[in-house]
């Protein structure tokens, strides 16, 4: 028997069902609230309690700090599996054999060429625009080059909307760098697997060969495996919202990518390096910054700290850290950043304020410096980490498709004008 719980309103009683999730998280289900209330309805901002969905994709428990894809623990994933195979987990559902990872990879590389008119869109850009918004516009116009519509009951539309897109982002990623750099654009070499193809599109030049050092694509697979998926964060919720008005999957996505650039979201990263090396040019006093996060009368904040859901440790965060240290060591690489990252860390980890705030370093906290390591500008950082989140919001996208989800349209609580009768412009 499920468990229930109980509303008493103006002294009626109304039962509602508390059923549980695979991992026995439980909910109350308020699908018909409003209408067995006569009209109330439940008001929370930031969906801070709210659960806008039923999902199978990814599993997080932010007290324990727990993140799984599919059930598989994000530690394993990191570990032993790759990014293609971490796409294809997301996307089916389940581990690839041997040749379905194979196939699958093909699949994707078959859908790399960008039409060459979407280069004229990109043109019109000046070089200081920001990679984002680049990127979102690009994403978009694919919908134009890509007409076709999708029957969302139909699997071989979805995989091919699927495949389409993953060939043709990283294309589009590496060209949002590559025009900041006011480097000639880059085409996919289809002999390379999916991440070193991302690495040689970003940073081949014509006239030289690329060396690919291993120690770089392996951490740049491990960073896309761990933003692969978080299940409900604010840019998959823009693809679902978008998406439940039966938009299209790139135009949605394009959304995705405007929510995830918020320096709140996924542009913490670029905040992150930001804000080091503010600190590391103000002479390095960490514990003036601590003190400035914590000063409710200055709106500074230590980027890279804190999480709506992770509220002990975010696991990503750990392996994270291992790897800039690996990083920035096996490349010999001497950041006076990291050095500053390490202790702005300890100071806070060990004060009052954020002990009880439960604020610990998120993902975003040391990404940056690896990809400052790479020779990536700051101001793509978000760039990488949507080149990351794309399975994810692509699984999830189709996810909500085929649940067939009601269009995702919230209530409101009024507080304006009550009704007044309109003033003639001579009697204002
Ligand atoms: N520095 C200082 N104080 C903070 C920080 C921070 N980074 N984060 C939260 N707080 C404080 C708030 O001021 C608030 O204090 P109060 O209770 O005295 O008013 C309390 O902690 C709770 O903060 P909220 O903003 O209510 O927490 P919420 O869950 O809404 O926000 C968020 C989470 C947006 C991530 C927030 O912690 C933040 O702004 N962090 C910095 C930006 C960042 O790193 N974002 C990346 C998140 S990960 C990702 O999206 C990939």
């Amino acid at each position: 028997m499920s468990d229930k719980a109980k509303f008493i309103h103006n002294g009626s009683e109304l039962e509602f069902d508390v059923p549980q999730g695979t991992m026995n998280e439980k909910y109350v289900d308020f699908s018909n609230f409003r209408s067995q209330t006569g009209g109330i309805i439940t008001l929370d901002p930031g969906y801070k309690n709210t659960g806008s969905c039923t999902s199978a994709i990814t599993y997080l428990d932010g007290e324990e700090g727990v993140l799984m894809y599919r059930g598989y623990p994000i530690e394993q994933l990191a570990e032993k599996s790759n990014f293609v195979e971490v796409m294809y987990l997301l996307l089916k559902g389940e581990l690839p054999t041997q040749e379905e990872l194979t196939k699958f990879e093909n699949d994707v590389m078959d859908h790399d060429m960008v039409s060459e008119d979407v280069t004229k869109i990109l043109s019109a850009f000046p070089s200081t625009a920001h990679p984002m918004g680049v990127l979102s516009t690009l994403t978009s116009a694919l919908t134009a080059f890509n007409p076709k519509a999708v029957d969302a009951k139909s699997e071989t539309d979805m995989y091919r909307a699927a495949v389409t897109l993953m060939g043709k982002f990283p294309v589009l990623a590496s060209w949002t760098l590559r025009k900041v750099k006011g480097w000639p654009l880059n085409y996919s070499d289809n002999k390379l697997g999916y991440v070193e193809n991302f690495y040689q599109l970003m940073f081949k030049q014509p006239n030289r060969d690329l060396e690919m050092d291993p120690v770089i694509i392996n951490a740049l697979d491990k960073l896309l495996i761990l933003h692969a998926d978080h299940e409900q964060n604010c840019s998959t919720s823009t693809v679902r919202l978008v998406g439940s008005a039966h938009t299209g999957l790139f135009a949605s996505i394009s959304a995705g990518v405007s929510a995830l650039w918020g320096p709140l979201h996924g542009g913490a990263n670029q905040a992150v390096v930001e804000m080091l090396d503010q600190i590391k040019e103000d002479g390095g006093n960490v514990q003036k910054w601590v003190d400035k996060a914590k000063d409710k009368n200055d709106d500074f904040r230590l980027m890279g700290f804190g999480h709506r859901v992770y509220k002990n440790f975010d696991p990503r965060a750990r392996i994270i850290k291992k790897a800039a240290d690996q990083v920035l060591d096996k490349l010999g690489i001497q950041d006076e950043s990291l050095e500053i990252a390490k202790k702005l860390e300890q100071a806070a980890l060990e004060d009052e304020y954020f002990i009880s705030r439960k604020l610990y370093p998120n993902v975003d906290f040391y990404s940056g410096l690896i990809y400052r390591a790479f020779g990536i500008p700051t101001e793509m950082f978000t760039v990488m980490f949507a080149v990351g989140r794309l399975p994810g919001w692509i699984a999830q996208w189709i996810e909500m498709r085929q649940n067939n989800e009601p269009i995702g349209r919230p209530r409101q609580i009024y507080t304006g004008a009550p009704k007044r009768d309109y003033i003639d412009m001579n009697k204002r």
